[in-house]
């Protein structure tokens, strides 16, 4: 690694982050979509990146950037993250594993002599679920496990997945195509901060995640009876809003009684005729419950359940439940733990064992091939936030760590 200068490569990073970060739908806030315009535009920025880089650039049905550095062997080491965000995000959460990739694959591309794997960055487009509630479409189409109902999920403006891919200048006929050949696929690793203060607590610039923490969506839905909010009653009202608190509150207080061992939070709430003097007749909300341990996940989500029935039948208000995500804890490949734990040591850190409680198109991939993550410290532990940051240090040290690992990797 005598040629690797993390000072110089964490300044190019951040010179990328940057010019990623402008790209928005929006002048005062950054959101990127999946398939919206702020995403082409995006993908395009991604693309010259490859291009630049000496990569081979395609792009699959579901907008998923592919940028091919071949090896002497047939098998590929895939790198990537995802360019999609939040609303009112941070510019780090994704943008930077697919900068790191592409600038460690920009490290071997110079290099002249050809690895014995080939590397595929991949810069996906559907990690966060912001514009349909099945998120990880892209890297699930890699992994050739798209689930193809999805297609039919429409958007906050009614427009379905699969318009939206034929807006986007796409052709959902091709999906099938995005999936890699079976044993082509070495492994999947991701560079992503860490979303979380541990790292910054510990005092170390780089971790090893050991597993992704499994996921439970529920869309609740109360119905009540709308009514004046002068002139009926308390008692006599059936009150969804109120019921939707509640449940707000459950979540919190039965979450909290875990100790830590699962998270609960119910981020949207939907009053469709909301008005100050209108008792709400009918409320959605979601809640999203995540842990390391499936069988805590699967005894929170019941107990839940319970206690929201039974609010519900007391306050008289239709209830309907849906799980519109559920995925198990993703453990990561003890190899690659151990391949990563190696580079960080050798880049000069401790390398720390964490688990991850934020998604990653790694639970995706994990269906095609063994997967690791590396970690990067971020400020105060921020993220989903426009607050986020990864020092150019930082962001230097683990592409360094990335090349590191990179060297030694067996496919
Ligand atoms: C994505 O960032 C998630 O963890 O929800
Ligand atoms: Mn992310
Ligand atoms: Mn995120």
């Amino acid at each position: 690694m005598a040629d690797v200068n993390p000072a110089a490569i964490g300044a190019r990073a951040e010179q990328m982050i940057n010019t990623l970060g402008s790209v928005s739908a929006e002048p005062n806030r950054l959101l990127r979509t999946f398939l919206s315009p702020a995403h082409r535009g995006a993908a395009n920025l991604v693309t010259k990146w490859m291009v630049d880089a000496g990569l081979t650039v395609s792009e699959d049905a579901l907008g998923t950037v592919r940028g091919t550095l071949a090896g002497s062997g047939a098998k590929r080491l895939l790198i990537g993250s995802h360019i999609d965000t939040v609303v009112e995000a941070g510019m780090f959460d994704g943008p930077f594993g697919v900068v790191a990739g592409i600038l460690a694959a920009d490290h071997f591309a110079k290099a002249g002599r050809p690895l014995p794997f080939g590397i595929d960055v991949l810069a996906f487009g559907d990690e966060e679920g912001v514009r349909y509630s099945a998120t990880l479409a892209s890297s699930s189409a890699c992994a050739g496990h798209f689930d193809f109902s999805t297609l039919e999920l429409v958007d906050a403006d009614g427009v379905s997945l699969a318009e939206a891919i034929t807006r986007y200048g796409n052709n959902p006929v091709d999906i099938p195509a995005a999936a890699y050949a079976p044993g082509i696929a070495a492994a999947y690793v991701e560079v992503h901060i860490e979303q979380g203060p541990v790292l910054e607590y510990r005092n170390q610039p780089l971790g090893v995640v050991n597993s992704i923490a499994g996921q439970t969506y529920l869309n609740v839905e109360f119905l009540g009876e709308a009514g004046h909010a002068g002139t009926v009653p308390m008692l006599l009202r059936r009150d969804a809003l109120a019921g939707a608190a509640e449940t707000i509150l459950t979540a919190e207080r039965m979450a909290r009684d875990t100790k830590g061992e699962v998270v609960g939070t119910v981020g949207h709430i939907n009053v469709p005729a909301a008005a100050s003097n209108v008792i709400a007749g009918n409320v959605a909300l979601t809640v999203d419950i995540r842990s390391g341990s499936d069988t805590a996940r699967n005894a929170f989500v019941d107990g839940f359940k319970k206690e929201v029935r039974e609010m519900a039948d007391r306050r008289h208000l239709g209830l309907s439940i849906t799980t519109t995500r559920n995925v198990p804890t993703t453990p990561c490949d003890i190899s690659i733990q151990d391949g990563l734990a190696a580079a960080v040591k050798a880049v000069g850190g401790e390398p720390l064992k964490l688990s991850s409680g934020a998604g990653h198109d790694g639970t995706a991939m994990a269906k095609l091939c063994p997967i690791g993550m590396l970690f990067v410290r971020c400020r105060g532990g921020i993220s989903h936030n426009p607050a986020e940051y990864a020092s150019p240090d930082d962001m230097g040290l683990a592409v360094a760590a990335l090349i590191h690992f990179i060297e030694g990797f067996e496919p």
